[in-house]
């Protein structure tokens, strides 16, 4: 599903974006884009506010209101108080326009741009 014009994605500066009834957080290195859902599965915490460190071998995102980690790839919790995983989305560039997807209907593989 079309989520935001690819000239509207910054590189290296988190964007939520809604698409129908999801809140998503999208974030472009120079190598991909990563989409997750937005609200922090612990209580709900806009993760397109918090700190993102993406050059790193693992990139991840903190969630401003109490410090959940999560892995960016594949929204992993890597220190809570969360305990479950962020929702991830494969990204892809058509026609002008990043898609996503929910990363499960493509089998479990990481995202590309
Ligand atoms: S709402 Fe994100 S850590 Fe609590």
């Amino acid at each position: 599903m079309p989520a935001l014009r690819d000239d509207e994605l910054p590189l290296d500066r988190a964007v939520r974006v809604e698409v129908g009834d999801l809140q998503l957080f999208l974030y472009r290195t120079s190598e991909r884009i990563f989409a997750l859902d937005n609200r922090c599965t612990h209580m709900g915490g806009p993760l397109h506010r918090g700190v993102v460190r993406a050059h790193v071998a693992q990139p991840t995102v903190t969630c401003p209101l109490h410090g959940s980690t999560f892995w960016l790839a594949d929204g992993r919790v890597v220190r809570g108080p969360a305990t479950r995983p962020q929702s991830v989305y494969e990204a892809r560039i058509n026609e002008g326009m990043i898609e996503v997807c929910p990363m499960q209907e493509l089998g479990g593989k990481g995202g590309v741009a």
